[in-house]
């Protein structure tokens, strides 16, 4: 099942990714609705960091293309936040909390302009907004996982992006921060923003995502949560694994979950 929409902010056309020649994504074809909270749902493997990778232009696919905003990615790279995933990160770089949340506004600045004191309240807005004001000049060595992912999605912010890709923000984050970050990111959507997010529990999925995209190397459905999240497009995406789906499953027959009421 694949959704047509109207205005796609993303469009992603027929799309293979290979590494080493064999590929990790086949034909994926699908187009996304600007000012929605979207989660990529999929196993280990399925390639969804390698999906996000291929938009932002970090991966060559072999074959296809894709379309921001209707441009090329170069032409529209500064409206583009990207949020890696926590592993993919050498988390030992000499950077204070601050450093790096004010690295997310250099984007915005000319070349030759440095950060200066607006630069620096955007910052600490931002690390606010993650509840990570204490921790300014902390080294980013020093956090844990939870605080360093936080910081990460406070650079995201400090961008002042269109478009957000976050690669599990949530991994190693507890369930009140997660809880915190979820109501930040509906909050960004609200104000017409667009955020796509890879996300391992179907769970919550259910209930934070306005659209899922369901990914095992190929694309398995792509729409609003409400027509994708079904038992048959879960076990497409999922296989065997049936006893991580049987909760969930059972939830949706009891029709026990409302996307709508967030
Ligand atoms: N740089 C790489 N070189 C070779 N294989 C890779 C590389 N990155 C990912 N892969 C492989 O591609 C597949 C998809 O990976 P990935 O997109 O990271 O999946 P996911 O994020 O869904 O767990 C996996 O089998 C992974 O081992
Ligand atoms: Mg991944």
């Amino acid at each position: 099942m694949i959704n047509q929409v109207t205005s796609p902010v993303i469009e992603v056309h027929d799309l293979t990714v290979s590494y080493d020649q064999s590929p990790v994504l086949w034909n994926v074809d699908l187009s996304l609705p600007s000012g929605k909270l979207i989660g990529i749902l999929g196993p280990n493997g399925a390639g969804k960091s390698t999906l996000i990778k291929a938009i932002m232009g970090l991966v060559n696919p072999t074959s296809g293309y894709v379309k921001i905003f209707d441009h090329r990615l170069e032409d529209v790279r500064n409206r583009i936040s990207y949020v890696p995933q926590r592993e993919s990160v050498d988390w030992n770089f000499p950077a204070s909390v601050l450093d790096v949340v004010m690295m997310g506004t250099y984007g915005k600045l000319g070349l030759f302009k440095r950060p200066g004191k607006k630069e620096k309240e955007i910052a600490l807005g931002c690390l606010d907004q993650v509840g990570m004001m204490s921790f300014v000049n902390r080294q980013i060595s020093e956090l844990s996982g939870g605080q360093q992912q936080r910081v990460f999605i406070a650079r995201a912010l400090a961008q002042e992006a269109d478009l957000y890709l976050m690669d599990e923000p949530f991994a190693g984050v507890d369930m009140a921060t997660e809880t915190a970050i979820f109501q930040l990111l509906k909050d960004m959507t609200a104000k017409g923003k667009t955020i796509v997010v890879v996300h391992h529990d179907i769970h919550s999925a259910m209930n934070y995502f306005d659209w899922i995209i369901m990914l095992n190397l190929h694309l398995v459905g792509s729409g609003p949560t409400e027509l994708v999240m079904t038992e048959e497009l879960l076990r497409k995406t999922y296989g065997g694994k049936l006893n991580l789906l049987t909760k969930v499953t059972e939830l949706i027959r009891q029709k026990d979950f409302n996307p709508l009421k967030n």
